[in-house]
């Protein structure tokens, strides 16, 4: 608390992945998240607050279908779009005139919001476009040990809140998560609440801020077809060294010139274990061997897999076929 009441950041637990936080009534803390991070300032933060009380203290407009779904969600792993007011400076919206609003389900994070009394902007606690952490030492070691963090349990979902901007009736989904759309339509629809989807959205998910690639692990990703064996991985990779960018959305991309080792990441079919376990078993398998690879297997490509899929397929450097 005191680290926040000094304009500093703080390591924050979340049921999704940890999180780095400031004050939102500190414009130097908020800062500190972007140059900590090394984040570009066009990248907006969610807000986190304790509840539905603070989370209106923060929105011109709190409607139906917002109350509807903070009713049902929170706390928990949705973040709602919805009009900002005055109280919400540009730096955390990246000049938007909404802000995103989440109460995560963490109970130390959720009491020091109440001791702080005012929302938390806070991203994922990763530097720039890398794996975000689901274990506070993963915190510790992304920034070697300079941000101080709430040491809480391993992040129980494992990938990020699912996101859903409310513009009066229309709902669009900014960034897939465990909530699905159709555990949000239910919800709408239970409730008799008149909504429809935003037609621009048709599939393609874009937040302001959200790149092509993100989540690397600090060794390449590559995905490999049935036909190539383990052992022809390493060779092949460097064949194709030629097809990585150097850099992909303004992170340099590391470019291993000779393989020794090779590790294998599997995931459980099953789609909330494979969320829990991901980020854990990418940074670890990275300090295993020099890169990591994986086989696309037909219960991945299922929609009840899809945002598990979706953080998979960006960490992703090459595919090999
Ligand atoms: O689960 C989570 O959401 C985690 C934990 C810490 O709460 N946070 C997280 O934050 O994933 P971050 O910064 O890594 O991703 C937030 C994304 C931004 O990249 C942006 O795309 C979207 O949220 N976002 C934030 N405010 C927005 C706004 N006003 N309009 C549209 N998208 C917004
Ligand atoms: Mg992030």
């Amino acid at each position: 608390m005191k680290i926040l009441d000094q304009d500093g950041v703080v390591g924050i637990p979340t049921e999704t992945v940890y999180g780095l936080a400031a004050r939102i009534d500190r414009p130097k803390g908020i800062a500190k998240i972007f140059q900590t991070k090394g984040r570009p300032l066009f990248d907006p933060l969610i807000v986190h607050v304790a509840d539905q009380v603070m989370a209106r203290k923060y929105c011109s407009e709190f409607s139906l279908i917002a109350e509807t779904l903070a009713n049902k969600f929170w706390p928990g792993p949705l973040t709602l779009i919805l009009p900002k007011n005055d109280l919400v400076p540009d730096l955390v919206t990246a000049g938007l005139e909404t802000v995103g609003l989440r109460v995560p389900r963490s109970p130390m994070t959720l009491e020091l919001i109440g001791k702080v009394g005012v929302g938390l902007p806070a991203p994922s606690a990763n530097r720039f476009g890398r794996t975000s952490p689901s274990l506070w030492e993963h915190v510790e070691q992304e920034f070697q040990g300079q941000v101080f963090v709430l040491k809480g349990p391993a992040a129980e979902v494992g990938i990020e809140s699912t996101i859903v901007e409310v513009n009066a009736h229309e709902l669009t989904l900014r960034r897939p998560g465990m909530i699905s759309k159709f555990e949000i339509e239910f919800c709408l629809k239970s409730a008799g609440t008149h909504f429809f989807w935003s037609s621009d959205e048709t599939g393609r998910v874009t937040a302001p801020g959200q790149l092509k690639r993100h989540y690397m692990p600090d060794v390449p990703l590559v995905s490999v077809g049935s036909n190539i064996s383990e052992t022809q991985v390493g060779p092949l990779f460097i064949k194709n060294l030629d097809q990585i960018p150097v850099e992909i959305d303004g992170v340099v991309v590391k470019r291993p010139t000779q393989i020794r080792s090779v590790i294998q990441l599997k995931l459980p079919t099953d789609q909330y274990l494979a969320a829990r376990v991901l980020y854990k078993e990418l940074r670890e398998l990275s300090k295993k061997a020099d890169l990591i690879f994986y086989r696309v297997e037909d219960f991945m490509t299922t929609d009840a897999w899809s945002p598990v899929f979706e953080r998979l397929t960006k960490a992703t450097l090459l595919t090999l076929n």
